[in-house]
């Protein structure tokens, strides 16, 4: 009888414990709820939302379904203020004065090589163009894969770096332009052209230019990301879009 009395007890400190522990974690999802909901990276906050600070990211408050189209960056490109499209130009114009240095990712897409090939080359923006010239070596793993898939990602960056000593000044500028590559070899009209605009430094040998190709880009998107607009009540993030791109 007493080892019955012990085990009813038992028991009954068992329902008790788990009962406990449940209402905490009920606890802890009400706080969730007060913390926003799952959003999608698409959503877009509305005028009745409550207010945030421009450096806070949705994700802070929210659990955020990610996919390939709807991504962070589109998460500030929507819920953040952009500048107009003039004045993002003007300000991915004065970030690439002359010629500059950008890794380019290429994609080839052959079976037996699923890699992207990312090099570095330097570019020379057009603005009034809207495209972006390189003059390219003949034969290299770049060009190859150029032919077989012209679309094109590259980045240009400029920053601090933190280290072993914070830097004095935390800030971070770049460019990520998505384009289409079209190739020109000497024998074609637009080379010179494109050489032209591209300007090289050192007079270019008639054997010189028969190993080059002039590789114009045709920008369709650029991404500016510059952490000092925030300060301004801007996006960090700004994307500038071609209308009269053609893929
Ligand atoms: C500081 C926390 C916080 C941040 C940061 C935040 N939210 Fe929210 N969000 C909330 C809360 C709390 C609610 C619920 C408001 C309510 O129910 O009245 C909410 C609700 C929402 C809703 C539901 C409808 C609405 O607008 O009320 C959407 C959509 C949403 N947020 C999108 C976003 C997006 C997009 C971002 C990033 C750009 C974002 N939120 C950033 C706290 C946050």
């Amino acid at each position: 009888m007493k080892k019955l009395r012990l085990a009813l007890i038992l028991i009954f400190i068992c329902i008790f414990g788990i009962y406990f522990f449940h209402n905490s974690f009920a606890a802890d999802s009400t706080v969730a709820k007060e913390k926003g909901g799952k959003i999608t990276a698409s959503d877009k906050k509305s005028s009745s939302h409550p207010t945030t600070e421009i450096s806070m990211t949705c994700s802070e408050c929210h659990e955020v379904d990610y996919d390939a189209k709807s991504t962070a960056t589109r998460m500030w490109i929507n819920n953040y203020k952009q500048m107009t499209r003039d004045e993002i130009w003007k300000k991915i114009a004065d970030f690439l004065p002359y010629r500059q240095r950008f890794v380019m990712a290429t994609v080839g897409g052959s079976w037996w090589n699923p890699y992207p090939t990312a090099t570095t080359a330097d570019f020379t923006l057009v603005p009034d163009e809207h495209i972006i010239i390189c003059s390219n070596e003949k034969g290299t793993e770049k060009l190859a894969q150029l032919k077989k898939n012209p679309y094109v990602s590259l980045v240009h960056f400029e920053g601090s770096i933190e280290g072993p000593n914070p830097p004095e000044k935390r800030w971070w500028k770049s460019v990520q332009i998505f384009g289409k590559a079209t190739m020109f070899d000497s024998d074609a009209k637009e080379f010179e052209e494109l050489s032209k605009k591209y300007v090289f430094y050192r007079v270019q040998s008639d054997r010189a230019k028969k190993r080059m190709v002039m590789t114009k880009i045709d920008i369709e998107r650029v991404i500016y990301f510059d952490s000092s607009l925030m300060k301004e009540g801007y996006s960090p993030y700004q994307l500038w879009e071609n209308p009269n791109f053609k893929k």
